[in-house]
């Protein structure tokens, strides 16, 4: 890595991330929604945490990311930027607390940035939300897109699959790009889109864009970091590369341990007081 890349800065801030998008530095990005998993996270080196809405997937059970509330992100969020001392945090905003209602948007991203000590809130849509994300940012809050498969609006899709493959998907998803860029968001997250528009979108806008599912021709990616662990066994979307298989590796100390519970081996006598 060069002398200029980020690994070095103490802080990752928006400044820093439009500067590795200016040099062509990749910006690497996961999901955390706990104290410890966020302190390993940060540890390696992560440039940003994302305080995701998936929480509602991996963290509570949900089907779908439309139940979790303001609170459980805000809890999940402050558990997190207690861990973290160099990685920028971003919170979701949650289904139904931004959109259609701008004063009730500020007051979500204001409650998040107050009570969680995050650096910025993510928002799905383009558009249809614009109202909502200048409002947020003439708080001086920064906001971070998220276009393409938008999971908050899973059941207008009707399905998971990839989104954007024809013209007049692609077209609108390249002027709502644009739109968040005007409207002053910082990054733009591309989810689930084809690897070519995700290129386009990424040439035509000067801010970050980070994809998941969207290619390698983006300026950084971001994964569920339970999916990248191999935690969330059935979640094999063809975008995921799964660095570990913690799932087996804690099976394997789950049983163990019940094993040397029920024959008495655990605790023994360097163990015990
Ligand atoms: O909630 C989340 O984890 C996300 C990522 C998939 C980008 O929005």
């Amino acid at each position: 890595m060069s002398v200029h890349s980020s690994a070095n800065i103490k802080r990752i801030t928006t400044h820093i991330l439009q500067e590795m998008k200016n040099r062509g530095e990749k910006i690497s990005m996961l999901t955390a929604y706990d104290f410890s998993m966020a302190k390993i996270v940060d540890d390696a080196g992560i440039d940003i945490i994302l305080v995701g809405d998936s929480a509602s997937n991996v963290m509570a059970g949900h089907e779908t990311t439309l139940p979790i509330t303001l609170d459980q992100m805000i809890y999940h969020a402050s558990s997190v930027v207690r861990a973290v001392s160099r990685a920028f945090v971003v919170v979701d905003i949650p289904f139904g607390s931004y959109q259609g209602n701008s004063s009730e948007a500020l007051r979500s991203a204001i409650r998040i940035m107050k009570e969680s000590g995050a650096h910025a809130i993510k928002v799905e849509g383009g558009a249809e939300i614009k109202e909502s994300v200048v409002r947020i940012l003439s708080a001086g809050v920064p906001v971070m897109g998220h276009l393409g498969l938008t999971p908050q609006s899973i059941y207008k899709f009707g399905t998971y699959s990839v989104r954007a493959k024809e013209s007049a998907e692609a077209q609108k998803l390249l002027e709502d790009a644009k739109l968040l860029e005007e409207c002053g968001c910082f990054a733009i997250v591309l989810e689930k889109i084809p690897a070519s528009l995700a290129k386009k979108v990424a040439e035509s806008v000067s801010i970050p864009v980070i994809g998941i599912g969207a290619g390698g021709d983006v300026d950084g990616q971001v994964l569920v970091v339970h999916d990248l662990l191999g935690i969330t066994q059935e979640f094999k979307p063809r975008f995921l590369r799964q660095y570990a298989d913690l799932q087996s590796v804690m099976m394997d100390a789950f049983t163990n341990y019940i094993k040397d519970v029920k024959s008495r081996d655990f605790p023994n006598e360097s163990e015990s007081y």
